[in-house]
């Protein structure tokens, strides 16, 4: 249900696309909006219809420009010295951060603000001050994307960050898994396709996105 351009003109048009990226990798399918189209009411949608962790994935510069490291490389403790991961090489995962006008950080609100600024900042990196406008720890994870972005990793960082960067639109994106009520597992592809189509979101298989763009 949909094509890499119908995925395009939804991201640009603030509305989600869902991807899964293989039945050999995680076998998830994370629901995703471009940073910068990111509502109170699209937080409740992937808290409530997604169930995931909520997270924004940067572009390897983009990140880099903010300092932003890999987690595993920025903490000193035994259990971050082996990845060891069942499906890939290595988490992309970064610093947790709140924008600095947010209060707990966690409501719809607050983190809504946190990924739109996230979304601007992305925009314009040497205009931001990273440190002077968000804070770490909070509630919104960062994830950094392969520097060689799909050609070295096609998890839900690279393939977001891919789909941003072809709709030409800055390497921000929220990516959130979909879980399934009943059993707690990973929703089904079948399932996912089919909340996609109840709502009219475009699904992409990430193999629909390696052949378009990598
Ligand atoms: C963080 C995750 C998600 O799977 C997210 O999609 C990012 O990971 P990856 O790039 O490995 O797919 O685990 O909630
Ligand atoms: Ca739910
Ligand atoms: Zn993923
Ligand atoms: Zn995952």
């Amino acid at each position: 249900t949909g094509t890499v351009d119908d995925a395009l003109e939804s991201l640009r048009a603030g509305e989600p696309v869902l991807v899964h990226d293989a039945a050999d990798r995680e076998g998830e399918t994370d629901l995703i909006y471009h940073a910068d189209s990111v509502t109170p009411e699209a937080v409740s949608r992937m808290r409530n219809d997604a169930g995931g962790l909520v997270c924004v994935a940067l572009g390897h510069e983009t990140a880099d420009a903010f300092d932003l490291p890999f987690y595993t490389d920025a903490i000193d403790h035994p259990a971050a010295g082996d990845h060891e991961l069942g499906y890939d090489e290595r988490s992309s995962f970064s610093l947790t951060v709140n924008h600095r006008d947010t209060f707990t950080g966690i409501t719809d609100t607050d983190r809504s603000l946190t990924i739109r600024s996230l979304g601007e900042a992305a925009a314009s990196p040497t205009a931001t001050d990273f440190a002077e406008t968000f804070r770490v720890p909070g509630h919104v994870h960062l994830l950094k994307a392969a520097p060689d972005l799909l050609e070295q990793r096609a998890g839900h960082t690279e393939l977001g960050v891919a789909l941003a960067d072809e709709a030409d639109l800055s390497p921000a994106v929220v990516v959130c898994e979909m879980l399934d009520d009943e059993t707690g597992e990973a929703r089904t592809p079948a399932d996912a396709r089919a909340y996609a189509q109840r709502h009219g979101f475009t699904y992409l298989e990430g193999r629909d996105v390696l052949d378009r763009l990598a």
